[in-house]
């Protein structure tokens, strides 16, 4: 079967072109001017980009948190993701604390049978010991080539000799740890404290997470790194402190990576606010205007590498669990659909990146550093995970509209211009017209190594 995605613009994180694409067989035959159609089904993409299939990198789907479950699942959080042009998510695959790695692993791809988009697993640790470092080698032979270690949460916390070690030996894989960068014990005392002073509403969440309690465990996780001699990542990150701790790093000559989210580039905790507060209760929680602004630099300069929406999704009347105090709030909000289209509206039109630059962001980078071989380019023989991307296409985001399976978005009110027409999933014409045509196209991503990029 043969496809033609003819009239476009194809965008890379290296420029523009007017070409075709020639799809065959799940993989781009070929990019160029005028391409034959003969024999081939004819998509025209005149006024359109065709763009690299984004990668999600921070997805979390059928999470169990123990009281309650996120309200998406592989099957209702991919369809989302393809909506939005996202073809692959890496989902946390979560140990137990008193399981496996190879258990954890050998769950979550039962989560994922029957995702419309591509997937692949990070490995959130949460025991590191001498049998989890033994399975490494397994992971890395199963395609798992990342990894997680949270500073935070009951059951998940690692200590710091925890970190040392597992960056230490992650590295011998070649694969790539990230952490979850917010004082515990800190912000544990400092919720105790709101609480005493009668705060009890989401408007508590983020007075007992200030900026200081990401950029101390932002500064502690570098010297880490820098003492095991090894690149790390930080996830989520959502403070202008945490980034200048990270640019220091950089300046020792450290290799780190740095990954942020839509939510801490357009919403501030001014959201915490009134009814509806508790929809935003997430970890690290919203900032202030000067930390959306010096992450927007982050990404026009180079420093941010990647974006994902770390979309872990809960109805209102789950997150009604903490209405009489606000640590009781299910943490996390959804976002794996908008992703593309928040930083196409607020990024590219709004002149603070540019289209080649949103791609590197959202597909070359995050294919190359975790390993996916031969995806995030429109190129010849690389995969046909493709969005046709229609600039003119205009929508506002409500509680109601999005295809993800809880009640609320974060983004309900954003006004969106540009956004994915048509989809292609290994070649396969997933979405067409801006509605799901083929669900359950996605695939399992065994990724290799990590390409350093820095
Ligand atoms: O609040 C959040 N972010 N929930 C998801 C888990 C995590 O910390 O990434
Ligand atoms: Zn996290
Ligand atoms: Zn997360």
């Amino acid at each position: 079967m043969k496809t033609l995605i003819a009239n476009g613009t194809v965008v890379n994180s290296d420029g523009e072109q007017r070409a075709d694409v020639l799809i065959e067989d799940g993989r781009v035959a070929r990019v160029g001017p005028d391409l034959a159609a003969e024999g081939a089904k004819v998509v025209d993409a005149r006024g359109c980009f065709v763009l690299p299939g984004f990668v999600d990198t921070h997805t979390h789907f059928d999470l169990d948190l123990g009281f309650t479950k996120t309200a998406d699942d592989f099957i209702t959080g991919s369809k989302a993701a393809l909506l939005g042009g996202t073809t692959t998510v890496l989902d946390f695959a979560t140990q137990e604390p008193g399981g496996t790695l190879a258990q954890a692993l050998e769950t979550w791809h039962q989560k994922a049978r029957g995702s419309s988009c591509n997937y692949g697993f990070h490995m959130a640790i949460a025991r590191f010991d001498e049998a989890t470092e033994a399975e490494l080698p397994a992971m890395s032979a199963a395609g798992v080539t990342s990894y997680k270690m949270y500073m935070v949460y009951h059951g998940l916390r690692m200590d710091d000799g925890s970190i040392y070690a597992a960056l230490k030996a992650v590295a011998k894989q070649n694969a790539l740890l990230g952490a979850h960068c917010e004082n515990w014990d800190v912000l544990l005392r400092m919720v105790g404290e709101v609480r005493a002073r009668g705060i009890t509403g989401p408007e508590g969440h983020p007075l007992s997470r200030p900026s200081a309690v990401e950029a101390e465990a932002v500064a502690r996780l570098m010297r880490i790194a820098e003492l095991a001699g090894t690149p790390v990542y930080v996830v989520h990150l959502s403070t202008k402190e945490g980034l200048l701790e990270a640019q220091r790093a950089r300046s020792r000559g450290q290799e780190v990576y740095l990954e942020t989210c839509p939510q801490y580039l357009l919403l501030t905790d001014e959201r915490y606010r009134g009814a509806g507060g508790a929809k935003f209760v997430m970890s690290p929680p919203l900032r202030k205007q000067e930390d959306c602004d010096a992450l927007w630099r982050g990404l026009a300069e180079g420093d941010i590498d990647f974006i994902g929406t770390d979309h872990c999704s809960f109805t209102m009347a789950q997150k009604a669990r903490g209405k009489d105090d606000f640590s009781l709030t299910p943490n996390g909000s959804a976002g794996v659909q908008h992703r593309g289209e928040l930083l196409c509206t607020y990024g590219v039109r709004a002149g603070r990146i540019t289209l080649p630059r949103m791609v590197e962001l959202l597909s070359h980078n995050p294919a190359r550093l975790f390993g996916m071989e031969g995806r995030g380019k429109v190129a010849e023989g690389y995969a046909a995970d493709l969005a046709v991307w229609d600039p003119a296409a205009s929508y506002c985001i409500t509680d109601e509209n999005p295809a993800h399976a809880c009640d609320n978005s974060p983004y309900a009110g954003f006004e969106i211009e540009g956004r994915a027409r048509d989809v292609f999933v290994n070649g396969a014409h997933a979405v067409e017209n801006f509605a799901l045509a083929k669900p359950g196209m996605g695939k399992y991503i065994c990724r290799k190594g990590c390409i350093h990029t820095r």
